[in-house]
């Protein structure tokens, strides 16, 4: 007796539905037709049936603080900033706790069953640090939270950044991060990639830095970044996050630097709903856009996902944790409208991401996780368009959250209109 059978589902790419069936936690069949008896049926009715939505980089700390102590007025980074240095002191406990536990909340319901985390360790008390990873542990059921150890402002700008970021490595903290392009001169950024790499090495932790997160062309932290990935060994464990500085770099240099970056099998998590609000910023007209080069990137093979970044806290006001909101944004932001295309959009907010965070038992082949979300929508390409209602989501065999089909009809008046187009009733 199986645990669940989930019948006439659909796969990005086949053209017929199949069935899965599910047991002990894991995919154990995946047929055109299953024939055996279960606990639990479900029946996608056609529908698309995906891994999770995974949000590969994300800030639980200072999330869900909009309006504290005061609105970001501008919107700008700087008051970003500043409006986080006067709610830092503030911050409690609890008060961390309830916030993320609200947004995995939200998370689960959108179908993200996987989120990495960076959490500031430029705090003497490590607040933060211990808070999520009593989260982390709580969560484990609904979802899996990497935390990375992120000294927000500056491995060497700030004075005790370092010891604070072993120490929260000795608590338990799965990643190391750092931002070089903070550090006071780019010496010091370099330093701090090499020691950051170094740290990791030895303790045989992944690495993902913010890296680059400029308009400005010569920030060169992602090559050093690249560099020390291969002198260190740990090709394929090491991210690059934003990289925002490479979409106004000179074409030639990134053409070099891209090629480092495959050599380093370097993953990029690109942002595109904070890079485009954020970088070029001050500028007036013509406006650079800020986003890496996800579509060079991609052409290449190296592995780029999306990241959400942040929701709803002194750098961005917005967001309900839709990783498809944020790749809709990602295909527009990168001009990725091909029909390839939005399948590599829909595959850096799976798949992409979840190899980025190295998650282990992802996918829909037998002998993964039974991590599956049923959306409506037939194709991933809908599925982008609508950001499509999440009807299913399954965790480990078990139904953690589902919600009713939504019609696409509304009442206007004493008439029935159709709005949100599914493709299937488009006129003919
Ligand atoms: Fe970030």
């Amino acid at each position: 007796m199986l645990d669940l059978i989930i019948r006439n589902a659909r796969i990005s790419g086949e053209k017929d539905t199949v069935d899965f069936g599910c047991q002990d936690g894991r995919i154990v069949e995946r047929v055109h037709h299953l024939d055996a008896p279960a606990h639990q049926e479900i029946d996608a009715s056609g529908n698309l049936v995906t891994p999770p939505f995974v949000d590969s980089h994300f800030h639980m700390d200072s999330t869900l603080t909009y309006g504290r102590p005061r609105v970001n007025q501008s919107g700008t980074l700087l008051e970003g900033i500043a409006l986080w240095g006067e709610l830092k002191p503030d911050l409690d406990f609890d008060d961390i706790q309830s916030r993320a536990r609200l947004l995995c909340r939200w998370a689960v319901g959108k179908g993200n069953l996987a989120i990495r985390a960076h959490v500031d360790v430029c705090d003497p008390a490590l607040l933060a640090v211990r808070a999520l990873l009593e989260i982390r542990e709580e969560m484990r059921p609904y979802l899996d939270i990497q935390l990375v150890a992120f000294p927000q402002d500056g491995y060497y700008r700030y004075p005790q950044a370092g010891a604070l970021l072993e120490e929260a490595l000795d608590l338990g903290v799965d990643v190391v991060g750092g931002i070089p392009h903070f550090e006071r001169t780019t010496a010091q950024g370099t330093r701090s990639v090499s020691a950051l790499c170094e740290l990791a090495a030895q303790r045989g932790l992944l690495v993902d830095l913010h890296c680059d997160e400029t308009d400005d062309p010569q920030s060169r932290h992602v090559e050093a970044l690249a560099f020390e990935t291969q002198r260190l060994g740990m090709q394929g464990r090491v991210c690059g996050s934003h990289l925002t500085s490479m979409h106004s770099m000179d074409n030639y240099y990134a053409g070099k630097l891209i090629a480092l970056i495959g050599e380093a099998e370097l993953s990029v998590i690109a942002n595109p709903l904070i890079n485009i609000t954020i970088q070029g910023r001050m500028e007036t007209y013509p406006k650079r856009r800020g986003l890496t080069r996800v579509k060079e990137m991609l052409e290449q093979g190296i592995n780029v996902a999306f990241g959400h970044d942040c929701v709803m806290d002194p750098w961005y006001s917005f967001g309900s944790h839709d990783m498809l909101e944020v790749a809709h944004m990602g295909l527009h932001v990168g001009q990725m409208t091909g029909v390839d295309q939005v399948r590599s959009v829909f595959d850096a907010v799976t798949v992409n991401a979840a190899r980025a965070m190295q998650l282990e038992g992802y996918g829909l082949d037998p002998g993964c996780n039974a991590d599956m979300v049923i959306l409506q929508a037939e194709d991933p390409m809908e599925a982008v368009r609508l950001r499509a209602h999440r009807l299913f989501v399954i965790r480990r065999g078990e139904v953690i959250a589902s919600s009713p089909e939504v019609n696409s009809t509304v009442t206007l008046g004493k008439t029935q209109e159709a709005v949100g187009f599914r493709n299937g009733e488009l006129p003919d």
